[in-house]
């Protein structure tokens, strides 16, 4: 893929993650060159087996007046290309704090976060936005629509953000709004949508881009029992399509039964790592 062929900026080292070379080898030398299979004998992975997202040695601390809440701490995590992993726990164990840092939404309190390769902990905001317009989409639980714009027009904004023309946007927005059921609703407007119809917009805008990685945070978690199985039936079968990789928050038993992977948290700390039978 080109974009993991260019080299981070120069200021995107981490010293917390060069420090462990051998486990995460540096982006430019990793990805620009494939390294030969004999590689993987000394541990380090060839470019293209290396993981999408690799997490190492995370720690999160909230400070609120006096206390401080370690939210998340010695997160180790190594998620594959094409991967579907769900980040599984119980309310406060620290899901959407990992996941706003794998997604560079918030700055870690230590270690750090790559995502092909580039250190996203260490990018400033311009960077940042860049890199997510580009690269990642997101599927919110409040879906997160803009109101005053109808559903192609939602779903064509991160099409704008890449400089695709008017006519082209609307027309692959059109496109995925049909395959999300939603021909007939092209025109309508967030607030003459049901929950389940704005999050398949949700869902048609997170994947309109073809993003290597997509983050959803309990992406049904306002939803109906029926409606929850086709959401998740649409990232899967969108994620399988693309060969793209989804981290999916959520504390419910049968939405994290279409990982691949299930990742538990308890008190900001990894205490199971499952992977499934698919
Ligand atoms: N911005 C913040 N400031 C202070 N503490 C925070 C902040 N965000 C999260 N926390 C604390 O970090 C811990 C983990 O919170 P987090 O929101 O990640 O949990 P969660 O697993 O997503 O829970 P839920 O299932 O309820 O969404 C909690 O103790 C929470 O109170
Ligand atoms: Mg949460």
């Amino acid at each position: 893929m080109a974009w993991l062929a260019s080299p981070p900026p120069t200021a995107n080292t981490d010293a917390s993650i060069a420090s462990d070379a051998s486990a995460v080898p540096d982006a430019s030398g990793a990805l620009a060159t494939p390294a030969p299979r004999t590689a993987r004998h000394n541990g380090t992975h060839p470019a293209s087996e290396r993981p999408m997202i690799e997490v190492r040695n995370l720690r999160k601390e909230y400070v609120m007046g006096t206390e401080r809440v370690i939210a998340l701490d010695r997160i180790n995590l190594d998620i594959a290309r094409g991967q579907i992993c769900c980040i599984y726990g119980e309310s406060g164990s620290g899901k959407s704090t990992l996941l706003n840092q794998l997604a560079g939404m918030e700055r870690p309190t230590r270690g750090g976060v790559r995502i092909g390769g580039i250190v996203v902990s260490r990018l400033d905001e311009r960077e940042l936005a860049e890199f997510r317009q580009k690269h990642i989409g997101f599927v919110f639980q409040s879906y997160n629509l803009l109101p005053g714009l109808n559903a192609v027009e939602n779903v064509a904004m991160p099409l704008m953000f890449r400089g695709v023309p008017r006519e082209e946007r609307e027309a692959r927005a059109r496109a995925m709004l049909r395959r999300v059921g939603l021909g007939k609703s092209l025109n309508h407007y967030p607030s003459q949508m049901s929950g389940g119809q704005q999050q398949r917009v949700g869902i048609a805008r997170a994947f309109v881009t073809r993003p290597q990685v997509v983050f959803a945070d309990e992406p049904t978690g306002n939803l109906d029992s029926k409606t929850k199985v086709d959401i998740m039936d649409m990232i899967r079968d969108f994620a399988r399509e693309n060969g793209q990789t989804i981290v999916l928050v959520t504390h419910d038993d049968h939405m994290a039964a279409y990982a691949d992977r299930i990742v538990t948290l308890l008190d900001g700390r990894i205490v199971h790592d499952t992977e499934q039978d698919r």
